[in-house]
């Protein structure tokens, strides 16, 4: 399988938050309230996820080099497992499995709505991240991963919701992602493209 070591290169990256967390866990290191760090944790490294994903494919077009695009389904998938560990640990954490509360929640903190709305999209994207899909969604399957966006989007405003007064991280991120949206607009896009094309056309003639 091509790109292998990578993979797995991939996999010990995104599996080494956890690993952490699990050691501070163990030795009183997530601070008072550690569900809530794990919670807080748990959602930017899914927002941290998305936007990496993003970034596959204008990294593509920049250097042209096919390994991004084979990690991004991986990536993706990395953002949706933090996701959904983020809601779990709402759930067990905060919530303590009290559906009452959670209605409490759901009507006096609109967040929870446009995080849930984040979630149902790369739940979405995740649960057709595969080959049967795409043979079986054909060209709906291009136009359904769009979904991306408006995932990035309500996250986000998700976090913005949130953070409120600390805007320092959520800037940074919203400039990441603005930047990754972007470089997507046709103009742009086309641009960079014949940039990475004359780019690789002069490296090839130097090698040759
Ligand atoms: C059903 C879906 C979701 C629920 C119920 C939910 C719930 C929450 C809650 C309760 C908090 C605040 C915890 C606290 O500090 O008191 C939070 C924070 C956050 N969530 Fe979510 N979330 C959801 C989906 C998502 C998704 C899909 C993402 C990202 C892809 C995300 C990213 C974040 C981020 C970045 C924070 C801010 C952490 C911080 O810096 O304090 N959440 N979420």
């Amino acid at each position: 399988m091509r790109y292998r070591a990578l993979r797995v290169l991939v996999f010990l990256g995104a599996c080494l938050p956890l690993a952490i967390w699990v050691y501070q866990g163990l030795g009183d290191g997530l601070g008072a309230d550690p569900g809530k760090t794990l919670v807080d944790r748990l959602g930017v490294t899914a927002l941290i996820f998305l936007l990496i994903t993003l970034a596959m494919t204008p990294l593509r077009a920049l250097s042209g080099w096919g390994g991004w695009i084979a990690l991004r389904r991986q990536l993706g998938l990395w953002s949706f497992a933090y996701a959904f560990l983020h809601v779990a640990g709402y759930a067990f954490f905060l919530l303590a499995l009290d559906t009452g509360q959670l209605l409490k929640d759901l009507s006096e903190r609109p967040y929870i709505i446009v995080g849930a709305l984040a979630w149902s999209c790369l739940f979405c994207l995740a649960l057709t991240s595969n080959r049967f899909s795409i043979r079986r969604l054909g060209k709906r399957w291009k136009r359904l991963h769009r979904l991306i966006y408006p995932a990035v989007g309500l996250a986000l405003l998700h976090m913005l919701w949130i953070v409120r007064s600390d805007l320092g991280e959520w800037t940074l991120y919203t400039a990441i992602a603005t930047a990754l949206l972007l470089v997507r607009f046709p103009p742009l896009a086309t641009a960079l493209e014949r940039h990475a094309k004359r780019r690789h056309s002069t490296i090839s003639k130097k090698v040759e």
